[in-house]
């Protein structure tokens, strides 16, 4: 009886223990740091084709590439639209373990949040409809209106073009509400990451736009998964990214969404 009594207890307890390790398992956010925890990827989906919403789920290539690496890593993810300025108040609340949405690694975020390794390369380039007499970045500070997605590199450099304040810079939440400005003519230019006009070009040739390069005016940028500072995760996640870039599942992933080979030699480690 007594021996009974011993064995239900244990049983007790072990079935307590399963379940407390059930429910810590679901734990979202602020942990970084391997294990079987589900970490919270925050993302801003209007951002094709690094992120954007197809029938309601988020896709593109960073959410490949983040799921590749995630599974190398042997980290469990879950990725939810927040939109663009959320995500970077959940970092740094925590409330979100990992950052992906096309960011540019810079100095000024990196005062406030780490990166992982540099993985894609990108540039800011110049959206205009066909004919407009704007042909360099130069040309933007003739009187014309800009649309950017606020708080992006964009931002900043057609502020470092036409001044800061300059209320011919048109702010937007998103880039694709950007665009949608130059296409009603409340603007003359979007300034935007080169991929996501470059795309936008083709898959909407009626709008009649074209994409002008200025390499003079905007400089290289690359884009890492962005992470709280201090995050535990940094060292498993650029191990991952490495091993992708080195086995051929990077330029796989890559090839599916852009169709040509990637030039690993042109993205930095570091
Ligand atoms: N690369 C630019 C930046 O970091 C723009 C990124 C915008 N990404 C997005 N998903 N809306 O500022």
């Amino acid at each position: 009886m007594k021996k009974f009594k011993f064995i239900s207890t244990v049983l007790v307890a072990a079935f307590v223990f399963i379940l407390s390790a059930c429910g810590t398992s679901k734990t979202t956010g602020g942990n970084g740091g391997g294990d079987e925890k589900t970490l919270k990827v925050v993302t801003d989906a209007a951002y094709a084709p690094f992120e954007y919403l197809d029938k309601g789920k988020v896709v593109g290539f960073d959410v490949d590439f983040t799921n590749a690496v995630a599974k190398e890593a042997g980290i469990k993810i879950k990725i939810e639209n927040v939109g663009w300025d959320p995500l970077f108040v959940e970092l740094d609340k925590k409330t979100a373990d990992i950052g992906m949405s096309a960011i540019t690694i810079n100095d000024e975020r990196k005062q406030t949040y780490d990166f992982t390794r540099p993985y894609f390369l990108s540039t800011n380039k110049i959206l205009v409809p066909k004919g407009s007499d704007i042909k360099s970045g130069a040309d933007l500070k003739n009187n014309k209106k800009v649309a950017v997605q606020n708080a992006t590199t964009g931002q900043e450099a057609v502020e470092g073009l036409l001044g800061k304040n300059n209320e011919k810079i048109k702010k937007f939440e998103n880039n694709n509400l950007a665009i949608q400005e130059l296409k009603s003519g409340g603007a003359d230019a979007v300034v935007a990451d080169n991929t996501v006009i470059e795309q936008y070009v083709k898959n909407n040739p009626n709008d009649n736009f074209v994409v002008i390069e200025d390499s003079t005016a905007f400089a290289q940028e690359f884009y890492g998964l962005m992470l709280p500072k201090g995050s535990k995760l940094k060292a498993d996640l650029d191990k991952a990214i490495n091993t992708l870039m080195e086995n051929g599942e990077y330029t796989k992933i890559y090839k599916k969404w852009f169709k040509v080979e990637p030039d690993l030699t042109k993205i930095p480690k570091e």
